[in-house]
């Protein structure tokens, strides 16, 4: 497995993360168990903004909430300084908890509700990421009930294929997001703005993709919104102060990904605008960027304990751990790769060919065909890079229990989520009095 972030093997043989032992945290904090390299997370921050000051160029990173939002990492994204990207009510809601300065707050979403778009209205978020007619109508018209101006990009859908996994591409024509460019249907959207004085059109937003491991999907989504933006200012005088070039950084889950440096994305993205735009007498906008994946990716480590193990002769040895497509349903999904390790024995080496099955009662492979050394029940087995959109994915299929998240760094775990209880998992639940057992206490 290959050692992210903090991670290393330490003295005693085991995987430690963040410098804490995982066997410790294992004891402490039980299994499955998110584990979150807190300077990993701040590192890719870091990384980011760095990358951007050296384009010189003005900007705004704002982290995608859906790959990990919790109240801390909320907290700790606020800290880096980064704006925050919210897809939902949930996503909001735990942002606004979490003491996240609403106006560093954007809003996405192909079908927001009016719930929703009313709590943006009203919490003031510092903008709103329209997607289609509907949503600009019901929007204006709750604006100005409400009395508010609201700051809006136009999501445009450029045409624009990243190559990548066909179940999270999002930005070629056949897509439920966003205003096409090739039909004029943003040119459209863009005028249909300016019956709106509530409104304060910022500029637009592409989202090519997730996992791209080139550069070229997002210069061509730059070409395509340079152009459209040079049109713009030509047919109507309106100036985008923002061009959003979504998410979508890659990481590596496995050996054989090739995900660039985060500098040479930002290069790819930034290099070209400051000479298109000033040869165009055109102010140089702000660039702004949403990356989730390439934050909090490579930064989670999921640990789990083996159980049963069986071998088919001839055929072959399945490892079972204590979770699976119930905290991780990427590999159901999207057949995602991961790699692993028995955390408890780092310095032995892999001997046999393992499917490392998780636990639902349906076809949960966690990783088929990977090596490890020969695994015993009880063995502390890590999966690496599981910290996007795994936590915020899990379900209670089975009923089992999410699991808890510790953020580790310098030697200390700290709980960010605990373990959900039984209690947690019937708490929704009301049995009608008809269907009550008399044995039990009325829930209702
Ligand atoms: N901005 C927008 C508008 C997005 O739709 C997304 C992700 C992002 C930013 C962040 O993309 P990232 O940097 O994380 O690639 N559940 C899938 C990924 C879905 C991504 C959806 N949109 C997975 O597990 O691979």
């Amino acid at each position: 497995m290959y050692l992210h972030g903090t991670s290393t093997i330490n003295e005693r043989g085991h995987l430690q993360i963040g410098g804490c032992d995982t066997t410790d945290l294992a004891a402490t904090f039980g299994t499955p168990l998110y584990v979150m390299d807190e300077e990993l997370i701040r590192k890719r921050c870091r990384e980011f903004i760095q990358a951007f000051r050296t384009s010189g160029l003005k900007f705004k990173i704002a982290y995608a909430s859906k790959a990990f939002c919790v109240l801390a990492m909320c907290r700790l994204i606020d800290e880096e300084e980064l704006d925050l990207d919210v897809a939902s009510d949930g996503e909001l809601y735990t942002a606004l908890q979490a003491g996240f300065p609403a106006e560093r707050i954007h809003l996405h979403g192909s079908n927001k509700t009016r719930v929703e778009l009313e709590m943006a209205l009203d919490a003031g978020i510092g903008c709103i990421v329209v997607d289609n007619l509907m949503e600009l109508e019901l929007l204006g018209s709750l604006a100005t009930e409400k009395n508010k101006r609201v700051n809006i990009l136009l999501r445009v859908a450029p045409g624009v294929e990243a190559h990548t996994h066909e179940y999270i591409t999002t930005g070629n024509e056949d897509t439920k997001f966003g205003f096409d460019l090739a039909s004029g249907a943003a040119f459209l959207a863009v005028k249909a703005v300016a019956q709106y004085p509530v409104f304060k059109l910022l500029g637009i937003h592409s989202h090519i993709g997730s996992q791209i491991f080139e550069v070229e999907g997002f210069k061509l989504a730059v070409d395509k919104l340079i152009t459209f933006a040079l049109q713009t200012r030509d047919e109507t005088g309106i100036v985008f102060q923002v061009l959003n070039l979504g998410g979508g950084f890659g990481v590596r889950y496995v050996e054989g990904d090739t995900p660039l440096p985060i500098t040479a994305y930002v290069e790819a993205i930034t290099q070209d605008i400051f000479s298109v735009f000033t040869s165009n007498h055109y102010p140089v906008p702000e660039i702004q960027i949403e990356p989730g994946r390439s934050i909090v990716g490579d930064a989670g480590t999921t640990l789990y304990t083996v159980g049963s193990i069986k071998e088919i002769p001839g055929i072959r040895k399945y490892v079972s751990i204590n979770g699976g497509l119930t905290d991780n349903p990427r590999p159901a999904l999207y057949q995602a790769q991961y790699e692993a390790m028995l955390a408890n024995r780092g310095t032995e080496m892999d001997e046999e060919l393992v499917t490392v099955a998780g636990k639902c009662c349906e076809s949960d492979t966690m990783i088929r065909d990977t090596r490890l050394p020969r695994a015993n029940t009880g063995d502390l087995l890590a999966v690496s890079c599981t910290g996007a959109y795994t936590y915020s994915m899990a379900s209670n299929y089975n009923r089992y229990r999410r699991p808890a998240v510790v953020f580790v760094k310098d030697g200390t775990a700290e709980l960010v989520v605990r373990r959900e209880t039984y209690l947690d998992l019937i708490n929704c639940d009301v049995i009608p009095v008809r269907l009550r057992a008399e044995s039990l206490p009325y829930r209702g």
